[in-house]
C-alpha cells in the first residue's frame, strides 16, 4: 500500500505552539509527516539547525507519525525524494498570503506533482511567531503561553548568555 507523506518546512527558529498546533492537527490526516527544518547557508539563526530539531523532536514525542530533518536544497526536491506529494504550511492572517503565495507558486512551477495545503492557525496562535516569541524573550517577558517549556528554558539561556557576553 503506498503511503500518504506531507512535509511541514520552515526555519523553526524556534518552534512555537502555533507550530504545534498545525503538525498536531495535520498529524492524523498523513501515514507520515515529515517537519523538515531549512539549512539556510546565508542565515544564521538564534538556534543552530541541530538545536531546532532537537526542541521539536521533544515537541513532538507524542506523535509517532512524525518525523524531523534538515533539508538544504530546493524543497520540492526534499520532497521528491522522501516521496511526499503535499506541502502543510499554517496561514496565520492576511499578512502571511503574499509571501505564502509566491512560496506556493514557486514550487509549483519547479514541480506540479506537489501540492501545498494551508491550513488555518487557531484563533489563540494567529498571533504568534518565533520572532515576536524572542522579541519579547529578549526583555524577560513571560512566553509560557507562546512555547513548550523546554522551549522556554532554551531561549532563556541563550537571551541570559548573550547578555553576560
Ligand atoms: O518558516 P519559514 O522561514 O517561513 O519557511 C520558509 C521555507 C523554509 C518553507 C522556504 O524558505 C523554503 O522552502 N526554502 C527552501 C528553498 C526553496 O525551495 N525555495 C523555493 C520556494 S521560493
Amino acid at each position: 500500500m503506498v503511503k500518504t507523506k506531507a512535509v511541514i518546512p520552515g526555519s523553526f527558529d524556534p518552534i512555537t505552539n502555533g507550530h504545534i498546533d498545525i503538525i498536531e492537527r495535520s498529524s492524523d490526516r498523513f501515514d507520515e509527516l515529515h517537519v523538515c527544518v531549512l539549512r539556510n547557508m546565508k542565515k544564521s539563526g538564534t538556534f543552530t539547525v541541530e538545536e531546532r530539531i532537537a526542541m521539536i523532536k521533544e515537541s513532538v514525542a507524542h506523535l509517532p507519525n512524525v518525523h524531523v530533518h534538515s533539508f538544504g536544497g530546493l524543497l520540492v526536491d526534499f520532497c521528491d525524494k522522501i516521496g511526499a506529494t503535499t506541502i502543510i504550511r499554517g496561514l496565520r492572517a492576511v499578512s502571511d498570503f503574499e509571501y505564502e503565495l509566491r512560496l506556493t507558486s514557486m514550487n509549483k512551477k519547479l514541480n506540479s506533482r506537489v501540492e501545498t495545503l494551508y491550513m488555518m492557525s487557531s484563533t489563540e496562535y494567529s498571533f504568534i511567531s518565533s520572532s515576536v516569541v524572542k522579541e519579547v524573550a529578549q526583555y524577560d517577558a513571560d512566553i509560557s503561553e507562546f512555547v513548550p517549556k523546554h522551549v522556554e528554558k532554551a531561549l532563556l539561556a541563550k537571551f541570559n548568555q548573550s547578555n553576560n557576553e
